[in-house]
């Protein structure tokens, strides 16, 4: 299998740790350490403290399995299995599909959930959000029209990345039961679930609503923490499960025995950390709307319903691209433009994660207002 370059992830390595800010950077404010070990229980810091740096249990310290379960109502420790979650898709990935399968995707993605099966050899539908009135859409009907009878599985990702797009439930259930009735999987990318704008909007798990549901997710986006590199698969299908599990043997054979004690710290301290974050975000997402608001001829601010991202779209007469290496050769900050997600129309992401937003975003009204 060959895999081409992951554009997103080359365009951050080009300026992630050289350039003052990011202004598209996805996860949450990190967590150090000392927050971190500040929040821990008596257990977690027992757990530290005699940690020994053997190989740890290859699905996953039951400890942290039993924390990760405990997101989800009616999945146990039993259902889960743990893995960084960039491993984790393409442990799954790598599992469900063969050549000649028919996969439909969310569109625009995060490169690895279409570029693995169509590396695999698949047939990849990409089933495109598209901007309107305001925000974003899905078309169900289009989804139904997608179907052939090699489709094996359907990939999405909510709250979704790049736009910040979540479906009502009743849209999310019709997902689910049009999956269901062709007896399709469904992977579902959760790595900004617990940061829904409106709570009421939020999604169950997929593995706790489908028996053949797939959940991804992690430690990275929603909880702050992504150098621990740790997030997992859950599924109820236990044949399923054990197949990934043998994948892994082939990956990391198991996870960093210090991220394991670290992870069920942050687990436990989640509802702390989330309202940490969303804080953040709610901060940055005002700062946000008053500025792309400002400059309507320049801008069209798209509101996200969840997550850490939005995608909103710059005028034409500014190709994205020159936006963004302008302003990071002006201002040294950096701007993801929408062509790395391969995604047509001229947007750009902006992440509303870090504490030094408005600092960033204070450096691009200064370049808006010098043209
Ligand atoms: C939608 C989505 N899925 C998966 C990942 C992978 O997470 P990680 O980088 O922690 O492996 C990311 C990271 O940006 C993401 O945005």
């Amino acid at each position: 299998m060959k895999l081409p370059e992951f554009k997103l992830e080359r365009f951050f390595a080009k300026y992630e740790f050289s350039v003052r800010f990011l202004l598209s950077a996805s996860d949450c404010e990190s967590l150090t350490m000392a927050e971190l070990l500040a929040m821990a229980d008596a257990h977690s810091l027992r757990l530290w403290k005699n940690l020994g740096l053997g190989y740890t249990e290859s699905a996953g310290h039951p400890d942290l399995r039993e924390a990760i379960a405990r997101l989800y109502p009616g999945i146990s420790a039993d259902d889960i299995l743990t893995a960084a979650p960039e491993e984790g898709i393409f442990i799954a990935l790598n599992t469900l599909l063969d050549k000649g399968d028919h996969v439909i995707v969310i569109h625009p993605a995060y490169q690895s959930l279409y570029e693995i099966p169509e590396s695999l050899g698949c047939t990849v539908t990409r089933w495109g959000l598209q901007p309107g009135g305001g925000s974003w859409h899905l078309d169900l009907d289009a989804l139904e029209k997608d179907f052939r009878p090699e489709t094996r599985l359907i990939i999405v990702n909510f709250p979704h990345n790049p736009t910040g797009y979540l479906p009502t439930r009743a849209e999310y259930d019709r997902i689910i039961a049009l999956a269901r009735s062709r007896g399709i999987y469904i992977f579902s990318d959760e790595m900004y679930r617990l940061l829904e704008f409106d709570i009421t909007g939020r999604l169950d798990a997929v593995a706790a609503r489908y028996e053949k549901g797939i959940t991804l997710s992690g430690l990275s986006k929603a909880f702050g923490v992504p150098g621990l590199r740790t997030g997992w698969l859950a599924t109820r299908d236990r044949a399923l499960l054990k197949r990934f599990a043998s994948f892994k043997d082939y990956t990391t054979i198991c996870g960093s025995a210090p991220s394991e004690v670290l992870a069920i710290m942050a687990l436990e301290a989640k509802d702390k950390i989330i309202a940490r974050n969303m804080e953040i975000i709610s901060r940055n997402k005002a700062v946000a709307e008053e500025f792309f608001t400002r400059y309507p001829d320049l801008f069209t601010w798209i509101p996200p319903m969840g997550g850490s991202v939005a995608f909103p779209l710059l005028e034409r007469r500014m190709p994205a691209e020159g936006f963004c290496e302008e302003i990071v050769r002006s201002k040294n900050v950096m701007i993801l433009p929408g062509s790395v997600f391969d995604f047509g129309g001229n947007h750009f992401r902006v992440g509303l994660g870090r504490r030094d937003f408005h600092a960033a975003l204070g450096l691009v009204a200064d370049y808006v207002a010098g043209r």
